[in-house]
């Protein structure tokens, strides 16, 4: 990869997060399945951003770990009330532990931040990190849009995401398909000048995705096409699977 580095996304944007994209999935949803699946003990997030998600399940009285690469991601959660009751590890959660063996009932990966882990060896070792702070019987929930065939995808794109009076945002890409991955770059012109905020994505099939967790000694409980359990089918341009840990060994 070139320039791209744990906390690009994050850095990058930070300081529009919550206006672009205050509605990108199923917020709702997303707290009501996770508050379900965490019986109890502590729930991780990865990739906790500036706390979409985390911030409801505190609110519901769970105890929350967030891990995250990008200081100014970090910086804008702090700024919100009941932030200081998540316990919050600066980090890239390919290379940090997710706390001590055991002592988490969920980790989730929401919004195809899981992809943003940059190459298969990152990925697999999120998975086993995952695996190893989970408690006999806990999951590891991973929500990604289904990967494309690689072929499929235009080499290079160029498209407009926002035009306003007073600016003009557009996206670039660059698709590289034996690393199944996107290179990025929201361009923003404003009259003050223009804004890079470059983005990577490495994606991965679900059978890639399953063989990483079995890998990790996590198996598939559950797949669905979203948070509110519609059928996963060969359609379905997103996913939410959950992988389980053994009871016992
Ligand atoms: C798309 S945002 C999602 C934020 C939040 N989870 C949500 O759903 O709104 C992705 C987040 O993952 C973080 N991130 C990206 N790569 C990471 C890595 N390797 N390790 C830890 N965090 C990472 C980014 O800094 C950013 O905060």
């Amino acid at each position: 990869m070139h320039g791209f580095n744990p906390e690009t996304y994050g850095d990058s944007f930070a300081d529009v997060y919550d206006r672009w994209y205050p509605d990108v999935s199923d917020t709702d949803g997303t707290v009501a399945k996770l508050l379900e699946l965490a019986v109890d003990g502590i729930i991780v997030e990865l990739g906790i951003g500036t706390g979409r998600l985390a911030l409801p399940l505190i609110a519901a009285g769970r105890s929350v770990r967030g891990i995250d690469a990008s200081a100014a991601m970090i910086a804008e959660l702090t700024k919100k009330p009941n932030a200081d009751q998540i316990d919050i590890i600066h980090g890239d959660m390919a290379a940090v532990p997710f706390g001590a063996a055991g002592e988490a009932s969920l980790v989730f990966v929401a919004f195809n931040t899981f992809f943003n882990l940059p190459s298969a060896h990152a990925q697999a070792s999120c998975f086993a990190s995952a695996a190893e702070v989970l408690a006999p019987g806990g999951r590891f929930v991973v929500e990604t849009f289904v990967a494309p065939n690689p072929s499929d995808l235009p080499r290079r794109g160029l498209s407009t995401h926002t035009v306003d009076a007073d600016r003009v945002v557009l996206t670039a890409t660059e698709t590289n398909a034996q690393e199944q991955s996107i290179r990025g770059q929201h361009i923003e012109f404003t009259d003050g000048g223009v804004r890079l905020r470059p983005w990577f994505l490495r994606f991965a099939s679900v059978t890639e995705l399953d063989d990483m967790a079995k890998t990790a000694g996590l198996a598939l409980e559950e797949r669905t096409a979203d948070w509110q359990g519609a059928a996963f089918d060969s359609g379905s341009e997103q996913h939410v699977s959950i992988y389980r840990k053994p009871l016992s060994d």
